[in-house]
């Protein structure tokens, strides 16, 4: 099975032109607590690199493009984002790192859990220690 879970979102099209919305618990399989949006990002540099006890997030590149790597501590697999009518699952204890991000791009990312700081797994090794229990 692929680490890479992507969720196809309806855009309510029209003439007037597109429209998707996200609703917790149907298109997004989770209660949506937190909603955030990375932008502006710094020509060149990569982010995430860190992992997540307890949290799954959907994340949307609304405008633009990026590449995720996923990492599940047995393999690591890249897509690249660059559809408002895409949304990329990512689920609990996953190795995150996004990368050549354009210009433009603005990714959303819907979580099912308010911030933690102590929810997160910045160390690599410590992160393939979590994943073997
Ligand atoms: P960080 O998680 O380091 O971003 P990345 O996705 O690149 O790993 O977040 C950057 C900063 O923003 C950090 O100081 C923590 C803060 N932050 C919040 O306060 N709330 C949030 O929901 C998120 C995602 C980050």
């Amino acid at each position: 099975v692929s680490l890479i879970k992507t969720i196809s979102l309806k855009s309510l099209g029209d003439e007037r032109g597109s429209l998707v919305a996200l609703e917790g618990n149907k298109s997004v399989p989770f209660d949506i607590k937190r909603v955030y949006y990375i932008f502006a990002t710094k020509e060149g540099v990569s982010r995430g690199f860190h992992a997540h006890q307890n949290l799954k997030q959907v994340a949307v590149c609304v405008t633009g493009s990026c590449r995720f790597v996923l990492d599940n501590g047995k393999s690591r697999e890249e897509i690249i984002l660059d559809s408002a009518a895409t949304g990329l699952v990512i689920e609990d204890l996953t190795w995150r790192e996004m990368h050549d991000f354009s210009q433009d791009c603005v990714l959303l990312v819907l979580a099912s859990e308010h911030y933690d700081k102590a929810d997160y797994i910045r160390d690599y090794q410590k992160f393939l220690k979590a994943v073997v229990k």
